[in-house]
């Protein structure tokens, strides 16, 4: 791979030539105008802006920055997405975002402007009662005078976006999205282990289809050398298996042919810290790697017959190994996904539209408490690790102690049961219980 052969050389020196005269006139242009609005290209200076219907696109026309609107919410966001997808589609694929967290209602957005600073930020303004309201910056600064007229911003071929200023002929990078992701691990983004500072890079999840803010899944990177997904910031239900030299320890599919994908790359330092990043063969080739709102991990690659992202990979591969998918009294089956136990109906209706069931389901009508109540038999359900070796566990020898045990307590909700159904034993069958207080999550039927 280093060396590289002598046409390839010429090739790459061509294309060099290339650049330099064709984007010398607009670098100009730019450095002589003073106007704050600009049209599409890749690059922002210091003092301009971007307004509602401005974009920034990547100079190979993959990506494209801008407002963007999630499916039909009236919010309005800042992201990047496939330029050409959306434009097939008429549906944004959106691989990064801003302010995820601060949205502008539709009434400040067309007042609101995304601009580059002469200090080296990068800001997200609204206009109320005649003065520029930060939403969301980037924080940074250049490490030069406040006022640096070499400041920009560049989308990049790979969907970065990155701020930089020079001195002395040579350009430094003060910011960059590939920094701060939100879902998605595009080819060529690192992410890994900080052993000094002690974190990993982390994704997480959007909320819902319309609603990028922080969700409940996230995909963490863990000094062990593995990668994981979290559910609510607490429970673990996926791991990676650790980096093992050739691939992650439960993905070795990554040993085998992986065509689309030309080489994964882990590189590791002496102190304990790692990153890892993965190529594309075909760098014009759209295919995103993102945390989905459903707790898995999937790959995506855009394909031209089908007109439609196809899905070449997913960790957990089903989507019922996903902890919490249904949110609590419900149970997960792959050819239905999100039912509620009996008696118990959608919490929140509208976000299942969305195909966020996290909000679970919640009870018709609320229980005496050992004063009638009695229980619903289920069958073939699988109950996370979780409960089963939790605290409220019991081992019992007939299922009717463990009911007992539920019904003397007003806060149990349900309880489980399950024989150890081992042929040889003949003496003492083992049993063991789980007693659920407050809610249950992670059911599945099998
Ligand atoms: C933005 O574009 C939309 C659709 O083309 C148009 O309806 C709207 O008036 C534009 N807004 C501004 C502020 O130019
Ligand atoms: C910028 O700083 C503000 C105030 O400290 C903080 O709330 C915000 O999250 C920061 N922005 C980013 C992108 O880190
Ligand atoms: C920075 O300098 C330019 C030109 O010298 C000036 O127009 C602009 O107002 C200055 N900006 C700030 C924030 O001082
Ligand atoms: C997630 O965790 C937070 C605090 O750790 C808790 O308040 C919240 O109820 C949890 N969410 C769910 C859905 O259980
Ligand atoms: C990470 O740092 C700790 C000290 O903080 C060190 O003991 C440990 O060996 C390092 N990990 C690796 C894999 O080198
Ligand atoms: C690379 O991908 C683009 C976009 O899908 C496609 O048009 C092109 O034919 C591909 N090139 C090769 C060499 O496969
Ligand atoms: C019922 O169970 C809860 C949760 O384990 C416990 O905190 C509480 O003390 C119990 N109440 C009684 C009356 O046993
Ligand atoms: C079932 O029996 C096996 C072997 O006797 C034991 O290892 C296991 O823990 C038992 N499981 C339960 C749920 O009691």
């Amino acid at each position: 791979m280093n060396t590289m052969s002598t046409p390839f050389r010429a090739l790459r020196l061509i294309a060099l030539l290339l650049y330099i005269l064709s984007f010398a006139p607009h670098h100009h242009h730019s450095i002589s105008t003073t106007t704050a609005a600009i049209a599409a290209h890749d690059t922002m200076f210091a003092g301009q802006s971007l307004t509602i219907n401005q974009t920034l696109v990547s100079r190979n026309g993959k990506f494209e920055l801008g407002f963007f609107t999630p499916g039909n919410s009236k919010k309005y966001y800042i992201g990047i997405w496939f330029k050409q997808v959306a434009a097939i589609q008429k549906k944004k694929t959106v691989v990064w975002v801003a302010n995820r967290n601060n949205p502008i209602a539709t009434d400040d957005s067309f007042s609101s402007e995304f601009k580059l600073l002469e200090n080296g930020g990068l800001v997200l303004l609204i206009l109320v009662s005649s003065s520029n309201i930060p939403v969301w910056s980037t924080n940074s600064t250049t490490s030069r005078a406040m006022n640096d007229s070499s400041v920009e911003v560049v989308l990049g071929d790979d969907a970065n976006l990155v701020i930089s200023s020079s001195s002395n002929r040579r350009r430094s990078v003060i910011w960059q999205s590939f920094d701060h992701p939100t879902n998605a691990f595009l080819p060529g983004l690192k992410l890994g282990y900080n052993n000094v500072t002690k974190k990993g890079s982390k994704l997480t999840s959007w909320r819902n289809s319309e609603d990028p803010s922080d969700g409940i899944y996230s995909f963490e990177w863990w000094a062990d050398r593995s990668f994981n997904i979290i559910w609510n910031n607490s429970y673990k239900f996926y791991t990676s298996g650790v980096w093992n030299g050739r691939f992650f320890g439960s993905v070795p599919e990554m040993n085998v042919g992986h065509g689309l994908m030309s080489s994964f790359e882990f590189t590791s330092k002496e102190d304990g810290s790692y990153e890892f990043t993965y190529f594309l063969s075909n760098k014009s080739l759209p295919l995103n790697t993102f945390l989905d709102t459903s707790g898995q991990m999937k790959s995506i690659v855009w394909s031209t017959e089908a007109r439609d992202w196809t899905i070449i990979w997913s960790k957990p591969l089903r989507r019922c190994q996903v902890y919490g998918v249904c949110g609590a009294f419900a149970v997960c089956s792959e050819n239905n996904i999100c039912q509620c136990l009996s008696g118990f109906t959608q919490r929140y209706p509208k976000d299942w539209g969305f195909l966020d069931y996290s909000g679970g389901c919640v009870r018709k009508t609320s229980l005496q408490c050992s004063n009638g109540d009695s229980f619903t038999k289920m069958s073939n359900i699988r109950l996370p690790d979780q409960i089963s070796t939790s605290a409220n566990a019991l081992v019992v020898d007939i299922a009717k102690k463990c009911e007992l045990a539920c019904l003397q307590n007003c806060s149990c909700k349900a309880y489980a049961y399950a024989t150890n159904s081992s042929s040889s034993s003949t003496s003492s069958s083992s049993s063991s219980s789980a007693v659920v207080f407050g809610v249950c999550y992670g059911m599945q039927i099998y």
